[in-house]
């Protein structure tokens, strides 16, 4: 699929603002520094889109990016960043749950993990709320840059291993690199089957 455009619209801190379209929605999770907002950067091929940073805690706010005035990708802010502070991690967590659980447009979670990190405990138990939930959503190994393709593929295996534990069967996962722009193909075919359906 061809992006032809990609428009920041809105910033917000209540899941009940969001935009009032019914167009669908794609929205990328995971925990503080993962990579979300450079990987909504890389599939539009705009570096200055979403902003990202080298310090956990950037995205703080539910951000909605028209894409090809039909859909959007939805940047949202990481979890499990202790230093923010309680009251503020808490109310991050209100706002990614209620964003999740209440919002009909939302079509795929895209649940971003580390590819060089064994499983954490943290994303498991996310994706287990998921499933719990009824939540539709897929996974990304992140980062893939930063090791070997090997290394990468073993720890993706380890993870599915992992999952297997809890999931019958597994979610579609995928394997990108914001730095090395892998991946790209992949996860935007992904969607516009899921948008033709
Ligand atoms: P929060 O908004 O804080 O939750 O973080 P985020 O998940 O949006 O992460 P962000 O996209 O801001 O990236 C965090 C850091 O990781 C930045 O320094 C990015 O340049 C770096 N980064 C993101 N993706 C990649 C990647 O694929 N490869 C490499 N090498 N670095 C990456
Ligand atoms: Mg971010």
């Amino acid at each position: 699929m061809d992006i032809t455009s990609a428009e920041f619209v809105v910033s917000n801190s209540r899941a009940d603002m969001c935009p009032q379209t019914h167009l669908p929605e794609y929205a990328f999770i995971g925990r503080s520094n993962v990579g979300k907002s450079s990987l909504i950067n890389m599939l539009t091929k705009n570096p200055k889109l979403a902003m990202t940073s080298s310090t956990p805690g950037k995205t703080l706010l539910i951000n909605h990016f028209l894409i090809n005035k039909e859909w959007y990708l939805v940047d949202l802010p990481g979890y499990g960043y202790a230093q923010r502070g309680k009251k503020m991690m808490e109310k991050i967590q209100k706002l990614i749950e209620y964003y999740v659980l209440e919002r009909e447009q939302l079509t795929c979670l895209f649940v971003l993990v580390d590819s060089r990190l064994d499983p954490q405990r943290i994303d498991l138990e996310f994706i287990e709320w998921l499933g719990e939930n009824g939540i539709p959503f897929a996974l990304i190994f992140t980062k893939a840059d930063k090791q070997s393709a090997g290394k990468t593929k073993s720890n993706v295996s380890r993870y599915l291993e992992k999952l297997k534990e809890q999931w019958e069967e597994l979610p579609p996962y995928f394997v990108s690199s914001s730095e090395k722009k892998t991946g790209r193909e992949e996860i935007l075919n992904y969607i516009e089957q899921i948008n033709r359906s």
